[in-house]
């Protein structure tokens, strides 16, 4: 197990690769590491986390309160976002946010990731849902994802970016790598015409891999109604279902006035 020290170094390294692939600019972006039940090791505020050394990296308790912080650095503005993440999600241990262009143009357009376009996409993410918009270190943002979190484990942030978290920081980070790549893909494709989707059967049989390599976090294939009622997955839902999808023709049929009312404004 690694100590304090090297998981601060790990951070600095995975802030690096942030920064340097681009998912960031600037002082952009933040990271955590859980310790234990109150200790908690983010990512400074407005500094570049792509230059960070281990002395930049603060501890929290639960409340996102400092326990320690040397002097000049303070917690990373997004902390209390985080800590939804650690509090509502008792198996994640790392988390991170990032401003990857395709996810967060997807986030941006509003548009969230559903479509099943290539079989790494389907078993490690299934869809990627878009949280509500909120005001950067605010309420607004935790409560926005909070709705998503016990379905999925990578979330679009509306008009701002994107959040992963899993049970070890490298598999964090290997997440909003795998979302930036899914979104970059499926821009490609619809560039080139639109993509050819897996067919249901497809879809099905990914799922069916990824229970049988049991596979850790949360993921709609597992938690999606749809997926347990005749329909294969739950990427009919346009990413809107945390794990509540519509499971009738009812449902869906008031889904659909509802959407129709709201574009014509009533
Ligand atoms: P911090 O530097 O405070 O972590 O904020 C960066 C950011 O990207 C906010 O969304």
């Amino acid at each position: 197990m690694l100590n304090e020290y090297e998981i601060k170094k790990q951070i600095c390294e995975i802030g690096k690769r942030i920064y340097d692939k681009g998912m960031v600019a600037a002082n952009d972006g933040n990271i955590s590491v859980k310790l234990n039940d109150n200790e908690f090791l983010c990512t400074p505020t407005g500094v570049s986390k792509g230059f960070m050394t281990p002395e930049y990296i603060c501890k929290v308790d639960k409340d996102g309160k400092v326990i320690q912080a040397n002097p000049g650095f303070k917690p990373s503005s997004e902390i209390k976002m985080h800590m939804r993440v650690y509090k509502e999600r008792p198996d994640v241990n790392a988390v991170v946010h990032a401003h990857p262009m395709y996810a967060t143009g997807f986030a941006i357009a509003g548009i969230p990731l559903t479509q099943p376009i290539m079989p790494e996409a389907v078993i490690a993410l299934g869809c990627v849902p878009i949280a509500e918009y909120g005001t950067p270190s605010t309420e607004e943002i935790p409560n926005a994802v909070a709705k998503y979190l016990q379905s999925f484990d990578a979330v679009l942030l509306e008009n701002h970016g994107a959040l992963t978290f899993s049970d070890n920081l490298l598999a964090a980070y290997h997440k909003m790598e795998s979302v930036e790549f899914y979104a970059k893909l499926l821009y490609i494709s619809k560039q080139l015409g639109g993509p050819k989707e897996l067919n249901d059967a497809q879809v099905k049989r990914l799922y069916e891999i990824r229970r049988q390599f049991g596979m850790t976090g949360k993921h709609p294939a597992d938690l999606c109604p749809n997926a347990n009622n005749g329909k294969p997955s739950c990427h009919g839902c346009g990413g809107n279902c945390s794990g509540h999808c519509s499971s009738g023709d009812a449902d869906l049929v008031s889904e659909i006035t509802r959407r129709v009312l709201e574009q014509l404004g009533k």
